[in-house]
């Protein structure tokens, strides 16, 4: 039987979360440590090294680590890694305290410790050579951008040890699987083929048509939600699930399907994510990446295959989770079928491609949706969210993801 892939620049996972007892006493010492307020991507972040998805990340990286990610996508050990992990703070925390000393890193929402960390250097960055290399844009209306350049002016390093799994467990139950436990799955499913689909989207049928034609050529597919933070007006992690969950209920072979989600905030760095995303599904045990148009992209900041290409433009060695490229994919009313844009020989006009704008708006006002678009089964669950939505004071909807 073939094995999974090994992790990321590792033998075996790297999960920085303490448990049990040793987790008791970290935390009573972590009580009498200076407090840092992270920003709610650095908790995903956080959060994401505690359960070894960010294997083999001992912490924060460093000014050097920072500049060979951004410049050469490889930190100074030599490993990949296509996206800075840091953490930023203001002057006045910042200044008071010196290299060496230890502190307790708190959630953004409730105060309570989620890690303790031993700074060992603190630096500035120039934050738009960050966005210019990973985001390919400095323009302040991108959000990934926007998210860098209001961060505070100074970064931390250092390594951490997680305390905290920050309530995902308890909200998402089953559905929140740490890497150890996806490997697990697999192993006792006897897989080795195994494609990873992100997704920050209930599913509709060209998701669906992603995902099946892995299944096709793999040993199963692992639908993997992005569970942190979205933009404001994009559909809330428990909405989107649930309507996952409907759709694999109803059109898929459980054997072949497993549904999971992760922490992480979304960033929209477009093809750098994509390589982060396939790095971190390699720690979740997968051999492939779904890539399919714009993945991880915002607006008309990316070209729409331009994450297909980037894996072309990295050492063959840089990752094991090779990219499964696909291209466009909508229902053709001339096929007759599910299609994309490398089987479908037919023109826009005989295609159906439904923007998030319009889906939103044919909810929201109680309109049919076509049914070669999205399963009925998904639409209920997506009409109930837009129903409640509309019953509720002017402004909440905003605050969804
Ligand atoms: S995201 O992380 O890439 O932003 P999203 O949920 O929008 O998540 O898309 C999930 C995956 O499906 C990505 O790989 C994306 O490229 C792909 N995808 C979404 N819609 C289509 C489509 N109509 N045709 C081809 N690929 C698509």
């Amino acid at each position: 039987m073939s094995a999974l892939v090994r992790p990321h620049g590792a033998d075996a996972l790297k999960p920085l979360l303490l448990e049990g007892a040793a987790r008791d006493e970290e935390l009573a010492r972590a009580r009498s440590l200076p407090r840092l307020r992270v920003s709610s991507r650095e908790r995903g972040d956080l959060l994401m090294m505690g359960i070894g998805g960010f294997t083999p990340l001992d912490g924060f990286m460093t000014h050097a680590d920072w500049q060979g990610v951004c410049d050469g996508m490889r930190m100074t050990s030599g490993l990949f890694w296509p996206i800075p992990i840091t953490l930023s703070a203001d002057e006045a925390s910042a200044g008071s305290l010196p290299t060496g000393r230890e502190i307790a890193l708190v959630d953004p929402d409730d105060d309570s410790i989620l890690a303790t960390m031993r700074v060992t250097e603190k630096y500035g960055i120039d934050k738009a050579h960050e966005c210019a290399m990973v985001f390919r844009t400095t323009d302040p209306a991108h959000p990934g951008v926007r998210m860098v350049m209001e961060q505070p002016p100074v970064n931390l390093a250092g390594p951490v040890k997680v305390l905290s799994q920050g309530g995902f467990p308890e909200k998402y139950g089953d559905l929140y699987m740490t890497p150890e436990q996806t490997r697990r799955l697999f192993r006792s499913r006897g897989w080795s083929r195994v494609a990873a689909f992100q997704t920050r989207n209930p599913m509709h049928r060209s998701h669906e048509y992603l995902a099946k034609v892995a299944i096709e050529v793999c040993d199963g597919v692992l639908v993997h939600s992005l569970l942190g933070a979205l933009k404001p007006g994009d559909i809330p992690a428990d909405v989107r699930t649930r309507a996952i969950g409907a759709l694999a209920k109803h059109y898929f072979v459980p054997s072949t399907i497993v549904q999971a989600g992760y922490p992480l905030d979304m960033r929209y760095a477009g093809p750098r994510e994509a390589l982060l995303h396939a790095l971190f599904r390699q720690n979740y045990g997968c051999s492939h990446l779904i890539v399919g148009r714009d993945h991880a992209g915002v607006g008309s900041y990316y070209g729409p295959f331009d994450a297909h290409r980037i894996f072309d433009e990295i050492p063959g060695d840089a990752l094991q989770t090779q990219p499964l490229r696909i291209d466009v994919s909508f229902w053709c009313y001339r096929c007759g079928g599910m299609a994309s844009g490398r089987t479908c020989p037919h023109g826009d006009a005989e295609r159906l491609q439904v923007s998030g704008t319009q889906l939103r708006r044919w909810l929201s006002a109680g309109q049919p949706v076509p049914a070669e678009f999205s399963r009925p089964e998904v639409l209920d669950v997506l009409r109930e969210y837009y129903g409640g939505l509309a019953s509720r004071p002017a402004g909440i909807a905003a605050g969804a993801g």
